[in-house]
């Protein structure tokens, strides 16, 4: 049997670049090579595509040399199905054009993609276009997790628990600083979390007890977006994760984590830099599996966590976060990450199932929704274009008369 051509696409042009590159390497080393042909998919900073054995060594990125040995630059065929990554070979010669050359044909892909451009649903848009299965969840479920505004809208709307908050755009707050103020200080009291909309790793989010830190936190939150989110504020919450995998109702989720055993806030450096090394992404954090919150609670988050999946329709592996608050009790959704950093596989690792077998479930649910997906029908029959009739010249302007027999309104 032949073996199956696993694209890993990761890396581009988003402030958590290297934490991808992170868990994209991990993930590669942990493929069933016995199953699949690895091809490593990079996107760089400025948004270039490359493929090559080199992309499989760590070393390679400390000082990324597009012209490296084992380094191809390529771009994906975007004709639906056809999965080939092509090189661009320039002519010899004066005359004569370039061709190009098809380096490798994806069959399905990995996305392993943190934050903006690759996260939020744009990638899962363009694998939609080229016809591919990937094991990611879709467009919407992508595009809500990345947004902290609209998945809050979207959890509210399930009557999901979450903390008040107040939304804010860069324009507004640079018209009228002092009305944007008092518009978060009418609605939540001190302390508050300032979040950008569109990050994560803790980028741009810092606490505030004061207008002066509320100055301070929504003018560096508005340095990464231009939508802010700011949040009601909970002091040291026990913060527990819960990861799900699956699709259309066949998902489970893993044991629970307590992340954070004793910080306060986890921030970048705390969960990239501190630790062992800071080369092992989310896996290196110092956390306590499973998280010491009593049966109940914990069967109380999955069940809510398997909610949110189905009510967001994700798919493969995601990660769902929490806090509690240590003066009531009380549970609130942080957020969902719909490519957890190390694709939380040290969750899936404590649950039972160890990273090369959790990839082969990512890969089968890419392949169902795939399959489910070509299931639908995509024709139409309607004999609607042999009835218009477009006036005028060709090239003329359109949109103008499309009457006509038809009895036209498009
Ligand atoms: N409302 C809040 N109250 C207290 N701490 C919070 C609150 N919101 C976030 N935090 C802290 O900030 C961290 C990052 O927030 P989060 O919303 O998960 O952003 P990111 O997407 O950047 O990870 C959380 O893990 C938690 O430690
Ligand atoms: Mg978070």
């Amino acid at each position: 049997m032949s073996k199956m051509q696993l694209g890993v696409i990761y890396g581009s042009r988003t402030c958590e670049h290297d934490v991808s590159i992170i868990s994209a390497v991990q993930l590669m080393r942990s493929v069933d090579r016995e199953k699949y042909d690895v091809i490593p998919v990079y996107i760089d900073r400025k948004g270039q595509w490359f493929t090559g054995p080199a992309l499989l060594d760590m070393k390679t990125y400390t000082s990324f040399d597009p012209y490296g040995k084992g380094i191809t630059p390529v771009q994906l065929d975007l004709t639906a199905g056809s999965g080939a990554l092509l090189h661009y070979v320039p002519a010899k010669g004066l005359f004569g054009g370039g061709k190009e050359e098809v380096v490798a044909r994806i069959e399905c892909a990995i996305p392993v993609m943190h934050g903006l451009h690759g996260e939020d649903g744009s990638l899962q848009g363009l694998l939609e276009l080229a016809g591919l299965p990937y094991a990611s969840s879709g467009v919407t479920a992508s595009a809500i997790g990345m947004d902290k505004i609209a998945m809050k809208r979207f959890f509210k709307a399930f009557d999901f628990p979450i903390l008040p908050d107040c939304a804010l755009t860069r324009s507004q707050w640079e018209k009228d600083r002092a009305g944007t103020i008092a518009q978060v200080e009418q609605a939540l009291p001190y302390p508050v979390f300032v979040k950008p909309a569109c990050l994560g790793s803790s980028i741009g989010v810092s606490p505030a007890k004061d207008r002066a830190g509320l100055e301070d936190a929504l003018e560096l939150a508005f340095s990464y977006d231009r939508r802010v989110l700011v949040e009601q504020g909970l002091d040291k919450p026990i913060e527990v994760n819960c990861s799900v995998l699956g699709f259309d109702g066949d998902r489970r989720p893993s044991v629970l984590e307590m992340p954070n055993s004793g910080t306060e806030f986890l921030d970048f450096s705390e969960k990239y830099l501190a630790g062992n090394g800071g080369s092992k992404g989310m896996a290196s954090l110092k956390r306590v599996i499973p998280a010491p919150i009593g049966e109940e609670l914990t069967k109380e988050l999955q069940d809510l966590s398997l909610r949110i999946f189905d009510a967001m329709d994700c798919k493969g592996v995601v990660r769902i976060d929490y806090m509690i608050d240590r003066h009531t009790g009380s549970h609130y959704i942080t957020e969902i990450n719909t490519i957890p950093g190390s694709l939380a596989f040290y969750l899936w690792q404590a649950t039972g199932l160890n990273y090369t077998r959790l990839i082969d479930e990512m890969v089968a649910c890419a392949m169902k929704a795939y399959a489910e997906k070509e299931r639908n029908s995509f024709a139409f029959t309607s004999d609607i274009l042999s009835g218009v009739q477009l006036g005028g010249k060709t090239g003329g302007k359109l949109g103008g008369k499309l009457g006509g027999k038809t009895g036209g309104k498009l």
